[in-house]
């Protein structure tokens, strides 16, 4: 028993935190190709320059510039760990041309050098960093500044009364030999702030729970508290795009404007929100 346990762990490469961060809550083509898809729907034509905000390690930035010659992406992020895991490992499987066509900017999203974009998008719910009105208000005014003619600011969103008390979801991903089970842990929910420490943990096959690998401590803004906002700020119109569903009630993966939600456990939608 011993030995096959330790069989199975040695045949695991190191421990890569973004690798199974990656394999568990990124899809980068999708997005890229459905940040395109609603900015074409709402202009008629293909926006070319993009904005990834919070980039982390830049994965939409490296697939939007894969979608033509003429795809141009800015990745904005403080943490210089992410930009370089980006840089190592994802820049370098493009081609030169398209590496050419990806900038870089170790900078805070509130500042005042940030690159004119088309689309600007604000994933993975990183702007609940954010927990007072007025710094949010700064960076949505921030976002509307930046944007070209026409732009369009992405953001997404989750809630549901599940989200509103401590819980976590457990579901295995990967692949043989690497599968392994990701945890999405909700620790905390504050009633009164909207407040919630979340993590992320990992367990690889044969090895320990790997506890806290990433940690975020954020406010859960509603929808209609960020579509104030954002109309606040200037922007002349918010759609909110809800998720369809299957057969068995589970998400499918398509996002359309809704005019009214419905009421579900715990829902993903994304804001977009035109100049
Ligand atoms: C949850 S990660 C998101 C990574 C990536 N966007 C994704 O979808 O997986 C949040 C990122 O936001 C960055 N960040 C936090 N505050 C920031 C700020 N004020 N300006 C720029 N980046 C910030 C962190 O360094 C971190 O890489």
């Amino acid at each position: 028993m011993e030995t096959s346990t330790r069989t199975k762990t040695l045949s695991l490469p190191p421990f890569d935190k973004y690798f199974y961060y990656f394999e568990s809550v990124q899809s980068p083509a999708e997005d890229a190709r459905f940040l395109e898809e609603v900015y074409v729907k709402a202009r008629g034509r293909v926006p070319l320059v993009f904005r990834e905000d919070f980039c982390g390690t830049f994965a939409n930035c490296c697939e939007w510039v894969k979608r033509s010659p003429r795809h141009v992406a800015h990745g904005v992020d403080l943490d210089p760990e992410p930009l370089a895991y980006g840089s190592e490992h994802y820049l370098t499987k493009l081609s030169p041309k398209q590496q050419e066509r990806i900038h870089l900017h170790k900078s805070n999203v509130l500042g005042n050098k940030l690159p004119m974009a088309d689309v600007i998008c604000a994933q993975n719910f990183s702007y609940f960093i954010f927990k007072d009105r007025v710094t949010l208000k700064k960076y949505f005014k921030n976002c509307l500044r930046t944007l070209n003619k026409d732009g369009v600011f992405l953001l997404d969103c989750f809630g549901g009364p599940k989200c509103q008390e401590p819980n976590e979801e457990v579901s295995e991903q990967g692949d043989e030999p690497n599968i392994f089970d990701y945890y999405w842990d909700q620790d905390t929910f504050d009633p009164l702030t909207h407040e919630g420490m979340f993590y992320i943990h990992f367990k690889r096959k044969g090895e320990k729970k790997r506890e806290k690998v990433f940690a975020y401590d954020w406010r859960l803004w509603t929808l209609p508290e960020l579509k104030d906002i954002l109309l606040e700020v200037g922007f002349t119109k918010v759609d909110i795009l809800w998720e369809g569903s299957t057969e068995d009630g589970e998400g499918d993966g398509n996002f359309v404007p809704v005019e009214r939600g419905e009421d579900c456990d715990a829902w993903v939608a994304y804001l977009a929100a035109y100049k």
